[in-house]
């Protein structure tokens, strides 16, 4: 079968849209979420936007896109990715009765690339059924003859891969990291413990986009896939993903489980630590996977600073340090089974972005701050002191002068 096949209705003979006023995906009140298999076995004729009846997504013409990138003029450019460029556009309700004035972009199908329109179309399934504040949101997109395009909501922040990695940016401070990483966490859990469970499959940082406050927002569904049901315990698939984010199991026996992206959050999490990428070929070889090179040193409170980043400049609670690098230990666990569940690593990561140190009578404690400073908390729970020991003026320093006003990747997709 062709995959022109699955969707009758992207190629009509009487070409494009020709009723763009009416192009509205239907809201319903509630529906079960279809999956690929279900649109690839017994309706493959129907219409994609019956199918995804509910989500309430518009269907754009290939022309109208085109008139809101400005011909996707270089100047509109943000970026490019395994599927073909992305632009900023600007939808209103001149467009779409009802469509909210706001700025989107629009990423538009490589026709000599690698990816097609079965990571489109899974993009286009996964995402315009799912809604979460973590999620990045699907607008709409456009089907036209071998044309496909993807229009998301805009991320004024990019992707969390730019931020940290682009060279001549302001570092990310640590308490915008650990927003970030808990963002991203409560992403994944939402698709894992949803009523039909969804594995990522290519959890890395420029699938996390960063809205104007950092709020995460996972994006690129193109891989994603439905988690094992019933008794089954995984699903086996081909290789596909990101080296160096990829999980060792999964690498090796193609067997996809939530624990795989589990795994993969622990490399996120650990290059946030770090400001190092997963995989950085310019640096000397024992460093340049980064979990080999790091892991060693998650568990060790003493070798810990050897591995943070350095453009954090020790303005971070050295608990809160520890406690992520022993999350991210766990997240990389080479058993699955040992790995925490998303919801695990939550409850661990979100005290974290508040913690401070405190030292009394040369006993660390840690204090964990709440939106008002006067009902700071310090906690019952205490660490032995160690040589790096911090004064409680730098400590408190730290928590004031830190703030939310701061500041490529090596994929092996395997079709
Ligand atoms: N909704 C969005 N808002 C703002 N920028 C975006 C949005 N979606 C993508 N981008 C930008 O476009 C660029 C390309 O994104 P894309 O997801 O296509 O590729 P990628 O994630 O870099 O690579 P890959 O193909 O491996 O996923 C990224 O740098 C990202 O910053
Ligand atoms: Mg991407």
């Amino acid at each position: 079968m062709k995959w022109q096949d699955y969707f009758t209705t992207c190629f009509k003979p009487d070409g494009p849209n020709p009723n763009p006023t009416n192009q509205v995906v239907p809201k319903q009140s509630s529906f079960r979420r279809i999956s690929l298999s279900d649109l690839s076995s017994s309706t493959i004729s129907e219409d994609l936007s019956i199918s995804l009846a509910g989500s309430n997504l518009h269907v754009f013409t290939l022309h109208e896109l085109k008139v809101i990138t400005h011909n996707f003029s270089p100047c509109n450019f943000l970026g490019k990715g395994g599927f073909g460029p992305v632009h900023k556009g600007f939808v209103d309700d001149k467009l779409r009765p009802g469509l909210k004035a706001q700025p989107v972009a629009v990423k538009l199908l490589d026709l000599d690339g690698a990816q097609g329109h079965r990571e489109w179309l899974t993009e286009v399934i996964f995402l315009g059924q799912l809604r979460h504040a973590h999620l990045v949101k699907l607008i709409g997109y456009c089907c036209e003859e071998e044309h496909r395009l993807i229009v998301y909501e805009y991320m004024p922040r990019g992707s969390l891969e730019n931020q940290l990695f682009r060279r001549f940016t302001v570092s990310l401070p640590w308490t915008t990291r650990m927003k970030i990483a808990v963002g991203a966490a409560k992403g994944l859990a939402f698709l894992h413990e949803t009523e039909k469970p969804v594995i990522y499959r290519d959890f890395k940082t420029s699938n996390i986009l960063l809205d104007s406050d950092y709020t995460a927002k996972l994006s690129d569904f193109g891989l994603a896939t439905d988690g094992p049901v019933g008794d089954e315990t995984h699903v086996s698939t081909q290789v596909m993903g990101t080296q160096g984010y990829a999980a060792p199991e999964y690498l090796m026996t193609g067997r996809l489980t939530a624990a795989s992206d589990v795994y993969s959050f622990g490399v996120v999490l650990l290059e946030l630590l770090t400001g190092r990428k997963s995989v950085d070929k310019n640096r000397p070889y024992r460093e340049q996977n980064l979990v080999e090179w790091a892991r060693p040193m998650l568990k060790k409170p003493r070798k810990l600073s050897q591995v943070m980043d350095p453009r954090l400049e020790g303005q971070y609670s050295e608990i809160a340090a520890q406690k992520a690098a022993a999350l991210a230990y766990q997240c990389l666990r080479r058993r699955p089974k040992l790995r925490p569940k998303m919801s695990e690593v939550i409850k661990v990561l979100e005290p974290l972005k508040d913690l401070v140190d405190i030292q009394i009578m040369g006993t660390f404690v840690f204090a964990v701050s709440t939106d008002s400073d006067s009902q700071n908390e310090v906690s019952k729970e205490t660490e032995k002191p160690h040589k790096e020991t911090k004064s409680i003026e730098t400590a408190l320093q730290k928590n004031l002068t830190r703030g939310l006003n701061s500041p490529m990747h090596h994929g092996f997709k395997r079709a």
